[in-house]
């Protein structure tokens, strides 16, 4: 047998399907073998790493993930990391593959052009592999044209939606169009579900009252505007037979709906993200700098009241309502007046407005540590939504969110003993530890069991904790041409015919 390039030992393997003792045998950045413990010898191999007990997860894909994009969620606000900085914080926190998104706004003519745009800032720049998402905010009959070659040539296999945001929300019948298009060609279909003619009434409503604090930007948007949003994607989808994810949700009531059409058969799917577990109202209204340090934790759709909130997400994520889990990584600085949180501040607002924060929190490098830290899911669930079902769902499965001989990539988070990390306590995460190009982490101070001893990209370690932290290389990552995704699509066969109605 050839030699090995990398055996790892001493580990327990958790894929979405199975835990099991096993060695792993890495060769040419691709799984070669997986082998019962003692079975072969660490001379075979050219690297050893012995993982001492703990727990390897194939490498974590998150697939919502904003970098380097221009202001669109509101305000003046600019994403503060670039390709280079997010897919650096991405392999420090175990996240191997990212799904990037490459954003249209409504002036903007073609889709194709938007791509080769993002391609060129981020072509050369990785430390993770990626791919894009397109963000469709001008469906003119020729952006529908141009979905075809995004499928069949461009290897882009999805693209998101909006029922809010000035430069993004779609009309209804916008909607549809997008969603019999993307059905013709196999692409999946993301959608923001939020209602924003209600949340804009309710901003004016707030706003004439003077409440402008970041709090009101939660009272703006209370659950309702989510579940209405939720439940008219849900028919528009099921209206012309279309698969469809419901990105972020944030709402128990919301993901009731979801479930409700789940259970009809329906080919849809959800994702929540680590804010909607963790953090509440309460963040929003944080009293230190003058109120304004709120601003931190504002994200669309906001962090709802408390801990029944987070128990209805934690349970949508045990019974499979929701397919992924995401870090909606949205990353914005606290401290900068041109293109952060604070670029509200001003003469006029001196403590800021809710309506020109920019929207969006950083939680690529914390995704996976703050969740598996929590032991409510198991850790098959855990990978499964953290990495299998996001490969699967986006056309990546099983290249990546596998650890499959001959087909996966070697693609692997070796994690620490239990009760290893930093002793009985655990670790608590501030943001000096971490990597994004953000001056803060909304889960500052967080109790974190758990964490990426090694992250293994292609076979190659690009990161080790206990060694030189980030050994990974700005751009060793690819970029990922995808392909369909592999859980079911629509119900019926064949173009979507008007007729049958
Ligand atoms: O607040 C959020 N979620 N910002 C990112 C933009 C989006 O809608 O995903
Ligand atoms: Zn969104
Ligand atoms: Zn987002």
């Amino acid at each position: 047998m050839d030699k090995l390039d990398l055996l790892v030992t001493g580990g327990i393997l958790v894929t979405a399907s199975d835990t099991a003792p096993l060695d792993i045998g890495i060769r040419d950045g691709k799984i070669a073998l997986l082998a019962p413990p003692g079975l072969l010898s660490p001379s075979i191999a050219t690297k050893h790493i012995d993982a001492g007990g703990a727990y390897i997860t194939p490498g974590g894909v998150d697939t919502h993930v904003h970098l380097e994009e221009p202001p669109l969620f509101g305000g003046r606000g600019r994403s503060s990391d670039t390709f280079e900085t997010g897919t650096r914080s991405a392999i420090c926190g175990g996240t191997t593959t990212v799904v990037a998104f490459a954003p249209q706004a409504k002036s903007m003519p073609s889709l194709l052009e938007v791509l080769r745009d993002c391609h060129d800032r981020a072509r050369g720049n990785c430390y993770s592999d990626y791919g894009f998402h397109m963000l469709v905010g001008n469906p003119s009959p020729a952006v529908l044209k141009e979905f075809g070659p995004l499928i069949n040539e461009e290897g882009v296999s999805s693209l998101k939606i909006y029922m809010t945001y000035e430069a993004l929300q779609l009309r209804d019948d916008e909607i549809l169009d997008v969603l019999c298009e993307s059905r013709g060609h196999g692409i999946t279909t993301m959608i923001h579900a939020e209602n924003g003619d209600v949340l804009n009434w309710m901003t004016r409503k707030l706003e004439e009252r003077g409440l402008v604090d970041p709090v009101y930007h939660a009272t703006s948007r209370p659950q309702i505007v989510e579940t209405e949003a939720t439940g008219r994607a849900v028919a528009l989808a099921e209206l012309v037979d279309a698969p469809m994810l419901i990105v972020h949700v944030s709402s128990p009531r919301a993901a009731a709906v979801i479930r409700e059409a789940q259970t009809r058969g329906l080919p849809l799917y959800a994702e929540t993200c680590p804010q909607y577990l963790f953090l509440t109202r309460a963040d929003m209204a944080h009293p230190g700098d003058n109120g304004f340090e709120g601003a931190k934790c504002v994200c669309s759709p906001p962090p709802r009241d408390g801990p029944e909130d987070h128990d209805g997400i934690w349970l949508g994520l045990q019974n499979g309502t929701f397919t992924v889990l995401s870090s909606d990584h949205c990353p914005f600085m606290y401290n900068d007046t041109e293109k952060g949180k604070k670029s509200i501040i001003s003469e006029k607002y001196p403590r800021g407005h809710f309506k020109g924060i920019p929207n969006g929190i950083p939680g690529i490098e914390t995704r996976l540590s703050l969740v598996m830290s929590e032991a409510r899911i198991t850790m098959q669930k855990f990978v499964e939504v953290t990495s299998a079902n996001p490969a699967k769902l986006y056309g990546l499965y099983p290249r990546k969110g596998a650890l499959l001989p001959g087909v996966s990539d070697a693609d692997l988070v070796i994690w620490y003993p239990e009760g290893q990390l930093s002793g009985a306590e655990g670790l608590t995460l501030t943001n000096e530890m971490l990597h994004h190009n953000v001056d803060y982490t909304p889960f500052e101070g967080r109790k974190l069991k758990n964490w990426p001893r090694y992250t293994i990209l292609r076979g190659e370690v690009v990161w080790d904790r206990d060694g030189d932290g980030l050994v990974g290389k700005k751009g060793y990552g690819e970029f990922l041409k995808r392909g369909k995704s592999s859980l079911p699509g629509p119900r019926k066969a064949g173009e979507f015919d008007i007729s049958q109605f």
